[in-house]
């Protein structure tokens, strides 16, 4: 009976441990986490570079996309929804693909489309 009892206490210990330990574990990966959680991410600074890339070199002055600008950040965020029609929705006469004889990245119009989502600020 003693070995008994002595062994049942040592598998309410065994499983405290468990439990202690799992929910170290989980906090320490949802901490780890928390960079990647819906909702907290900013992607304008990756869309800034998208432009950048793509965009600006005729979006700027002297270039053939004016009057559209795309040079400042101010730029960008202003045309958050052109910005996406022309990268994302479908094409038609009145909703020019962009970049012009061309086309992002299926990586690059889901940054474009997160960051629409969130709100299209340069703070998203
Ligand atoms: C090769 C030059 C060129 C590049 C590169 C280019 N554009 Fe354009 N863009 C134009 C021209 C030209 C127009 C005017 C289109 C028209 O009215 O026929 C235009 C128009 C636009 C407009 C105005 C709305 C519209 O549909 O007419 C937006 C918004 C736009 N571009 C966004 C972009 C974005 C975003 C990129 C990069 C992903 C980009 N452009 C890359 C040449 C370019």
């Amino acid at each position: 009976m003693a070995f008994l009892s002595k062994r049942c206490v040592n598998v309410f210990f065994l499983w405290q441990t468990i439990g202690c330990l799992a929910l170290v574990v989980c906090s320490l990966s949802s901490c780890t986490n928390s960079a990647a959680t819906p909702g907290t991410e900013t992607y304008f600074p990756q869309v800034r570079v998208i432009v950048q890339q793509n965009c600006v070199s005729c979006h700027s002055p002297g270039g053939m996309g004016l009057p559209t600008m795309l040079t400042t950040d101010a730029n960008i965020a202003a045309l958050a929804a052109a910005i996406k029609a022309a990268t994302i929705d479908p094409a038609s006469p009145r909703n020019k693909r962009m970049p012009q004889g061309g086309e992002l990245s299926a990586a690059d119009k889901a940054i474009i489309q997160k960051w629409f989502d969130k709100g299209g600020k340069i703070s998203d």
